[in-house]
């Protein structure tokens, strides 16, 4: 499924060809993971040592992004001492791309090397339980954007019917577990529900997605884990809640209160996720 004649499909040759766009200049040899940063949750690319940035508008088949709190950067260094990949930013369905563009980025990290991808987002909190600024481990997820990132032609080297019974390794939940215990650090756990967004949910909706079983809620993620699932990668994800979702708390919601607290969570996840990756 293209993007109209002689236009990127954005699958396994597409990706092949934006990685050896960029390889040599990001200097890549080994990464032990991707890391996918959601809104808010940039600053972790300040933590990068000899970090080699590309922006995304000179990666064949990548977009500019234009979402605020989001830079619209691959990036490659190290982390707790370990070679990654940083993604920060990422293309979000509500912007008009399909599921398949907004996976791309996965196909590129894998032809690079990664074989573990991090996710991470924002997303308003279902569980009345939950507060802003605490880190959700994605236990599971619930697919409520209605398409697949792997719509059209199966891709070479990747399986044609993924198994999802659990996209979100165990182990990987066990060593975030582990990171967060030596930072003394308490995580929440629980089930990401992806919508197509941009609109925050009406209060209708939350109260369906509470019984559907979800604790948060975002626009993004979903298309990435499944691509990633496909190619056979070990994910690992994370959510900052970074509000109650419409009608669990009664004022209404904002980009700019969604930005904010990711500045301040923003020191907590960012140790997490390099304890995490020095444990990989
Ligand atoms: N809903 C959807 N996406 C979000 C929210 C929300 O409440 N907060 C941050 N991303």
């Amino acid at each position: 499924m293209g993007t109209g004649a002689g236009g990127p499909s954005h699958g396994s040759a597409d990706a092949q060809r934006a990685a050896d766009a960029v390889r040599e200049r990001l200097g890549v040899r080994a990464p032990v993971a991707a890391i996918v940063l959601g809104s808010g949750l940039g600053a972790l690319a300040d933590r990068v040592r000899d970090a080699k940035r590309v922006p995304y508008g000179e990666i064949p088949g990548f977009h500019a992004p234009k979402v605020e709190g989001h830079r619209g950067e691959m990036i490659s260094g190290t982390l707790g001492g370990r070679e990654v990949l940083l993604l920060a930013g990422r293309f979000h369905m509500y912007e008009g791309h399909s599921a398949r563009v907004a996976a791309f980025p996965v196909r590129v990290v894998h032809a690079l090397g990664a074989r573990t991808l991090f996710v991470s987002n924002a997303a308003g909190g279902i569980r009345r339980t939950f507060k802003p600024g605490d880190l959700m481990v994605i236990a599971d997820h619930i697919n409520l954007m209605f398409r697949s990132s792997l719509e059209g032609a199966a891709e070479q080297g990747e399986v044609r019917f993924p198994d999802m019974s659990a996209p979100y390794a165990p182990r990987l939940q066990a060593l975030l577990d582990d990171a967060a215990k030596a930072q003394g650090l308490a995580l929440q756990r629980g089930v990401y529900v992806g919508l197509l967004g941009p609109t925050y949910e009406t209060l209708a909706e939350v109260r369906m997605l509470d019984r559907l079983g979800a604790d948060a809620v975002g626009m993004s993620t979903v298309p990435e884990v499944i691509v990633a699932r496909a190619l056979g990668m070990e994910v690992a994800g994370v959510s900052l809640i970074t509000n109650p979702a419409a009608g669990i708390s009664h004022t209404a919601l904002d980009h700019a209160e969604v930005v904010e607290v990711g500045a301040r969570a923003s020191e907590a996840f960012c140790g997490l996720v390099e304890r995490f990756v020095s444990r990989l």
